[in-house]
C-alpha cells in the first residue's frame, strides 16, 4: 500500500472532486459488482480530523452517504459528546463498496477481506491527501488494517496516539457498529463515552475543539 502521507500527490477540493468520480466506476476489487455504488467520503477539505470507518453499510448503500445508518447515529451522538461537529469532519471508510450476502430479503454486512482493503487504499491515499488531516480517528479492526498496513488490536492501540502509515497521528478506537450491538444499556452508555473520549483526544491532539 501506498506509504507516506509526503509521497501523496497533492489535491485541493476541485482535485477531490473529480477523484471521487473517477471512484464511482472503481472495478479495483470484485465488491463493485453485489454494491449498488461506490461511496465515498465527505466533508470538508482540508480537516483538522478525518475519520475513518470500514464499509458503507446497506444504509449507506442505498443513500451514497457514509455513516447514515445505525452507526451513523451512534457516531453523531459520540461526536456530540465531543464537543465536534460532524460537518467540519471528513469522514469516510476504508473500503468504498458495501460487502453482504443475502440472508432472505435482508442482505447481511461481511467483513472486507484484506485484499479489499488493500485494493481500496489506492482512494483513500487520496483521501487523505486532500484532507491533509492533523489526525487520523480509526474506528475498528479494518480501518486498523488499512491505515496501518497490518492488522492490531483495538484493546492494545487505543488511548494513545499512535503513527500511521501516513506519517500522520493515529487515534484507534471501536467502530461505532460495536456500540449498537452491546443489548445492555449500561455498557452501551459506557462504550459510547469511551468512543467519544477518543474522539475527543484526537480533537484535542489536532488542536481542534472538543
Ligand atoms: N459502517 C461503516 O464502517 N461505515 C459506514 O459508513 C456505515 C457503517
Amino acid at each position: 500500500m501506498t506509504a507516506h502521507e509526503g509521497d501523496l500527490p497533492a489535491l485541493d477540493a476541485d482535485g477531490l472532486a473529480v477523484v471521487a468520480e473517477e471512484a464511482a466506476g472503481c472495478t479495483r476489487c470484485d465488491l463493485w459488482r453485489d454494491a449498488t455504488r461506490t461511496v465515498f467520503g465527505e466533508g470538508p477539505v482540508p480537516s483538522p480530523l478525518l475519520l475513518v470507518g470500514e464499509q458503507p453499510g446497506d444504509k449507506e448503500d442505498e443513500a451514497g452517504r457514509p455513516f447514515v445508518g445505525p452507526a451513523g447515529r451512534i457516531l453523531d451522538e459520540a461526536l456530540e459528546l465531543a464537543g465536534l461537529e460532524r460537518a467540519a469532519l471528513y469522514v469516510t471508510n476504508a473500503v468504498k463498496h458495501f460487502k453482504w450476502k443475502p440472508r432472505g430479503k435482508r442482505r447481511i454486512h461481511q467483513r472486507p477481506a484484506t485484499g479489499e482493503v488493500v485494493a481500496c487504499a489506492h482512494w483513500l491515499d487520496r483521501e487523505v491527501a486532500a484532507a491533509r488531516p492533523a489526525v487520523i480517528v480509526a474506528m475498528g479492526a479494518t480501518a486498523v488494517r488499512s491505515l496501518f498496513g497490518a492488522p492490531g488490536t483495538i484493546r492494545e492501540l487505543r488511548g494513545e496516539v499512535q503513527e500511521s502509515r501516513y506519517g500522520i497521528p493515529t487515534v484507534v478506537t471501536v467502530h461505532p457498529a460495536a456500540v449498537v450491538r452491546l443489548r445492555e444499556r449500561d455498557e452501551r452508555r459506557a462504550e459510547l463515552e469511551a468512543l467519544a473520549a477518543d474522539l475527543r483526544l484526537a480533537a484535542r491532539h489536532a488542536g481542534a475543539t472538543g
